[in-house]
């Protein structure tokens, strides 16, 4: 509120209640409905991240807002639509469930629109090319909702996916907020350390998000002023699929019992080796060992080489000497 909005951000705005009315008010919009239903997006979730439905006919945004006085060079500029050799402007979104995105202010900047046909030709997620408001990297979907809630939740939750914010919003946080569709970015990183420190990732439990985790930790402990937690989800499953199979009340869980990142490295060494063959076995707790000694805090490293000594039945003093072995190798 009170901001001024460029002219992109108000034509982005106007279509964001354009399709969001699309999909609430219209015959065109029920196929959007139903789509929304399978998702089990209910009244409220459409409403707070005001989703909307670009129908399948063409070019009833670009009609739309020529009638509300816009001039096409001014609508080619806003991300919304695709232009011709000639220069003719065409609807960029259709068929899709469009979210809105938004810059940290809450002025609309673009929108990324879910395919809802089974058209695996297309592209699943679709967003808005880079514009003069639009730079996907400096981007954070619902960040400034999330900013609101980190102040009673006091953190943020990062996900990998639109649908897992929501789902999360739905299960009761409401401080999530995803980066689009790539892996996150520096200015990322520094737009959530200016609301907090305390950062849970919770990025999809399948291999390709177990990876991007392990990235995102490491992204989080160079910068060296996060307080982490990073969660792991069972079976594959991304928050929003979790929700689904388990329900809220679990998933909340899963969020409390966030690992720290010592935890999750130490936790993702011993699934890579064969912890019943000895010569693994040495291998393994010379890496965990090593993992250990990036730990600064003394008491904190201690615990883990007591979980360490205790899980691999090790003692604690040939631990001891190992890391200091180390951390002289490291100096
Ligand atoms: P649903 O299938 O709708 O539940 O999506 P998801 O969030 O589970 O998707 P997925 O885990 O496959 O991908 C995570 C995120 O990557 C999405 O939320 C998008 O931001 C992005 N993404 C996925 N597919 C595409 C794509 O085809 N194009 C683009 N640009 N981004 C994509
Ligand atoms: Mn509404
Ligand atoms: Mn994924
Ligand atoms: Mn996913
Ligand atoms: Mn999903």
């Amino acid at each position: 509120g009170g901001t001024k909005l460029s002219p992109i951000m108000r034509i982005n705005k106007d279509a964001v209640d354009f399709y969001h009315r699309v999909l609430l008010t219209t015959k065109a919009g029920e196929r959007g409905m139903q789509y929304a239903k399978k998702r089990q997006l209910d009244s409220d979730t459409l409403e707070h991240f005001k989703i909307g439905y670009a129908p399948k006919e063409d070019n009833v945004l670009i009609t739309y807002l020529r009638g509300k006085g816009y001039k096409d060079d001014e609508l080619a500029q806003s991300g919304l639509f695709v232009q011709t050799q000639d220069g003719r402007l065409f609807d960029r979104f259709r068929d899709r469930l469009m979210f809105p995105l938004e810059d940290e202010n809450g002025r609309s900047i673009g929108f990324s629109g879910r395919r809802i046909s089974n058209d695996k030709t297309e592209a699943k997620y679709m967003n808005s090319p880079e514009t003069e408001v639009f730079t996907k990297s400096k981007v954070l979907f619902h960040f400034a909702e999330a900013k609101k809630a980190a102040r009673s939740e006091d953190h943020l939750v990062l996900y990998e996916g639109y649908m897992d914010v929501i789902a999360a919003y739905k299960a009761g946080i409401k401080s999530g907020v995803a980066s689009m569709g790539t892996s996150l970015t520096d200015d990322q990183v520094y737009m959530l350390r200016r609301v907090t420190p305390n950062i849970i990732v919770n990025y999809d439990g399948d291999d390709p998000g177990v990876h991007a985790e392990e990235r995102a930790a490491r992204m989080f402990s160079k910068d060296g002023n996060f307080n982490l937690g990073i969660v792991v989800l069972p079976e594959k499953l991304d928050p929003d699929e979790y929700v689904r199979k388990y329900g809220a009340e679990k998933y909340r869980g899963e969020i409390k019992g966030a690992l720290t990142p010592t935890d999750f490295f130490l936790k993702r060494l011993a699934q890579k080796y064969n912890l019943d063959n000895d010569r693994e076995k040495i291998t393994y707790l010379n890496e965990a060992v090593k993992e250990i000694s990036q730990v600064k805090n003394p008491v904190e490293q201690d615990m883990y080489l007591e979980k360490l000594s205790r899980s691999a039945g090790v003692s604690l003093n040939s631990l001891k000497a190992n890391l200091a072995r180390e951390r002289r190798k490291n100096n």
